[in-house]
């Protein structure tokens, strides 16, 4: 048994656990009329309801006294002062620093914001053009995971509420028809292509940094590289691409790529919306770190956020947890967070590589509401998953006033109803309800309160490393399948198992594929 699962803090939760098994949580708020204020927190732009989890005044204390048992305050101030808390890389997790203004916001973060600001400033107002002297209409990013997800989520959110008329688009997957669909319709003469790539070695962006290139020479011949730009921790390889050495961005190696929007790898983001979004972006951030690190434990919202995930997952038993956002402008949040969340905690070895035992990383899903509802909901409401939902609102939203309305009726008494649940009736008709969920509701969609929300959920998902005794910025699970995968490119497939060989010759269109 590991020290965790025997400690004083876990051993009373799982009393505490068995202890209030029985109650309901239509239960709880009739003996309680003050529950739903006091499980609530306005902090920003952001109020967070977790008044339908299933836990009482005395779950919250036990959970924050496995808090402080975790030493949660000392990582957190580890984090922030730089220390290299990614123990297996020897790196920091210095996220944070790309919005501190001050404190450790190094040289380097302050030089390449002003890189990106002049460039992004330039772009928009047409003072840098294309190689025929045309202004740039369009950007096509090309990165995958958090080179990817971060820019494409802020992009596509805030569409149209910044001051930028560019086109932007993103191209992530090694399919060719990710980039053709990208490339579509847009001319090479008023196109820049960003290649977002930390190590600038992911084969799928390099494959289709490759592609985009013949494109532009096929218009713009050598003056192609006039079009590129580069996102990289590995200067030489970019400039060994082509790229001019003013168009390289750098990106630190303590900044994780599924933490990484705040840097340079936001750039696209920033040429899609203008610098003066970008920076309100980082603004938002800025506040949830503040909160993150002065709000006491019983209104610290990662805390409390992480501690709930901890208990309903190591507790009551959930495998997974659905993220369902009311909005459109949203849809690319799962994506992120599945990232963040499951290639930051799919663990299964402690910070001392013990092997863990004990549950670390739920599995991350979801859609956007309310088009989930004709999906997956009928699970929620009757399957046998215990799944606990995140729903994400927005209350004020510039569109239609009338759809609006019914958007967010939806996702409220999605809400209610996952909870009280409809008991009587013939069995097929009943819903067991006492399905908890958490309510984020944004004042409204803006770069400070977006930057406010992804700050949360990285630092609910730092809180939960350090909950699990795990490093949450390392991600080495994904080394082995990229290695085949490498390998196979090239033509050698090794010692690959006869189902994988016989695939791989039918994929290919190979004869005698049996
Ligand atoms: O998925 C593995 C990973 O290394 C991510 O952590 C990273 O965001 C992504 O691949 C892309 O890496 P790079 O930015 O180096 O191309």
């Amino acid at each position: 048994m590991s020290r965790l699962t025997q400690s004083p803090a876990w051993i009373a939760l799982e009393a505490h656990r068995h202890e209030i098994a029985d109650q309901s949580l239509t239960g709880l708020f009739s003996a309680d009329p003050g529950r739903a204020a006091r499980f609530s927190i306005e902090c920003g732009d952001l109020f967070v309801d977790w008044s339908k989890q299933r836990v009482t005044d005395k779950t919250m204390q036990l959970l924050r006294t496995f808090a402080v048992q975790s030493d949660v305050a000392g990582w957190r101030t580890r984090m922030f002062a730089g220390d290299a808390i990614n123990n297996t890389e020897n790196r920091a997790a210095l996220h944070s620093a790309l919005r501190d203004e001050d404190a450790i916001a190094t040289e380097d973060v302050r030089t390449v914001r002003e890189q990106m600001r002049r460039f992004v400033e330039s772009v928009i107002s047409g003072d840098i053009r294309g190689a025929r002297g045309k202004p740039f209409a369009a950007v096509v990013n090309l990165g995958i995971g958090g080179s990817d997800s971060g820019p494409r989520l802020v992009a596509h959110a805030l569409h149209g509420l910044g001051e930028s008329g560019l086109t932007v688009r993103f191209t992530a997957n090694a399919d060719a028809a990710d980039l053709d669909y990208a490339l579509d319709g847009l001319d090479p003469a008023t196109t820049l292509i960003v290649v977002a790539s930390k190590t600038f070695g992911t084969v799928e962006t390099v494959n289709n940094a490759r592609r985009a290139r013949e494109w532009l020479r096929g218009t713009l011949g050598a003056s192609a590289e006039t079009h590129l730009a580069a996102i990289t921790a590995n200067r030489p390889a970019a400039l060994d691409f082509g790229v001019a050495t003013d168009r390289v961005f750098p990106m630190q190696d303590s900044i994780g790529g599924r933490f990484s929007v705040w840097s340079a790898v936001g750039l696209s983001a920033a040429l899609a919306l203008g610098w003066n979004s970008f920076e309100r972006l980082l603004t938002g951030a800025r506040a949830m770190d503040t909160h993150f690190r002065t709000a006491p434990l019983e209104a610290n919202l990662p805390i409390i956020l992480a501690l709930l995930s901890v208990w309903n997952t190591n507790f009551l038993g959930a495998q997974s947890e659905a993220l369902l956002p009311y909005s459109e402008r949203l849809r690319d949040l799962v994506s992120w967070l599945q990232q963040l969340s499951m290639e930051s905690n799919g663990k299964s070895v402690d910070r001392d590589d013990n092997p863990v035992d004990y549950t670390t990383a739920p599995i991350i899903w979801g859609g956007t509401g309310s088009t989930s509802q004709h999906s997956f909901h009928q699970l929620l409401h009757q399957g046998m998953r215990f799944v606990p939902v995140e729903f994400v609102v927005l209350a004020d939203y510039d569109g239609d006033s009338g759809s609006h309305d019914l958007l967010v009726a939806n996702a409220i008494a999605q809400a209610a109803a996952l909870m009280t649940g409809s008991p009587d009736g013939q069995p097929h008709r009943r819903s067991p309800g006492n399905r908890p969920s958490t309510t984020i509701v944004l004042r409204k969609l803006t770069p400070e309160s977006l930057g406010q929300l992804l700050a949360l959920f990285e630092h609910r998902t730092f809180v939960n490393g350090v909950l699990w005794n795990i490093n949450s910025f390392d991600q080495w699970g994904v080394e082995l399948g990229k290695g085949i995968a490498r390998r196979l490119a090239e033509g050698h497939p090794g010692e690959l198992d006869p189902s994988s060989a016989a695939l791989l010759r039918r994929a290919r269109g190979e004869s005698g594929t049996r």
